[in-house]
């Protein structure tokens, strides 16, 4: 169905594969307008609970934004290119189905960014994350000085972005950029796993969480007031009602995410 991506839909669990191996998974033109695709599927697919974002190959989750596509750009174009990527990233970012990237290798400048982007990452033990934009002449366009600053603190991105220093699975955890580290064999079932236990959770509720955790980094919104709100919309659904009644009737909670 799409040149650059494979998709599958599993147990509710979407799984959207970057697949141009043999550019590392390097982020072009189509792969974005793909990408806005299943962002599209993502919403609108009531059987979608949740999507993991992966890239194709032993080697990397993605290298990049395709450099082959910056030759000649101009002052405006370059910031285009740069909007369009980061208003995808902020689709991500602000989905209400929970999207994680499983890092399966190699996730270099618009890579790491699209990792960022997603609401939380796992990591196999092969994986390597960095911004090494400053190596081209370039600084990050897809949100990773944002993004690599609210994950990992300001000091410790400032010395990534300015030294394109890369760094391993395990320093990327130790950091907090990513959540669990595992064997390239066992990442996508260890991400599953934990899909399939948020997904077994009210999905307004989910959402609502997304909402309010995304509102600490968004100056146009008081986060506590964000919270506030979600927390009073949650009384005014079923899942609400259900879940508490099942804790009391001491059951099984059956949320329909209304
Ligand atoms: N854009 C376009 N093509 C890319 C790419 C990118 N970001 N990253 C890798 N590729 C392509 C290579 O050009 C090569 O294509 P070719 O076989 O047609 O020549 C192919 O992917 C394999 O990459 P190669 O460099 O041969 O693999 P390697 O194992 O020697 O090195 C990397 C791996 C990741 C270290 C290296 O590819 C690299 O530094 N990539 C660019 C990373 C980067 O600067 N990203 C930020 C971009 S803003």
């Amino acid at each position: 169905m799409f040149q650059t991506l494979l998709t599958t839909l599993e147990n509710g669990i979407y799984t959207i594969t970057i697949n141009r191996p043999d550019k590392l998974n390097a982020l072009n033109k189509t792969v974005f307008e793909e990408l806005n695709k299943t962002l599209d599927e993502v919403k609108n697919n009531v059987e979608i609970k949740s999507a993991i974002i992966t890239g194709a190959g032993p080697k990397a989750f993605v290298a990049g934004a395709d450099i082959s596509e910056f030759g000649g750009l101009n002052k405006e174009e370059a910031m285009a290119l740069a909007k369009r990527g980061q208003d995808t990233f902020l689709r991500i970012e602000n989905s209400p189905k929970p999207i994680v990237a499983a890092v399966n290798g190699f996730a270099l400048g618009g890579g790491c960014e699209l990792a960022m982007s997603c609401h939380f990452r796992v990591a196999s033990e092969n994986a390597k994350f960095g911004q090494p934009e400053v190596n081209l002449g370039l600084i990050p366009g897809y949100g990773g000085t944002q993004r690599l600053v609210q994950l990992i603190g300001k000091g410790k991105a400032m010395e990534l972005l300015m030294s394109a220093h890369l760094i391993d699975a395990n320093e990327a955890k130790q950091l907090g950029l990513v959540n669990y580290v595992t064997t390239p064999e066992t990442l996508l079932e260890h991400t599953k796993k934990i899909l399939v236990i948020i997904n077994s959770k009210a999905p307004l509720a989910v959402a609502g969480c997304i909402k309010s955790a995304n509102a600490v980094f968004d100056e146009t919104k008081d986060g506590y007031a964000t919270e506030i709100e979600e927390f009073g919309n949650a009384f005014a659904t079923d899942d609400m009602k259900e879940g508490t009644s099942a804790f009391l009737e001491k059951r099984k909670a059956i949320f329909k995410g209304k």
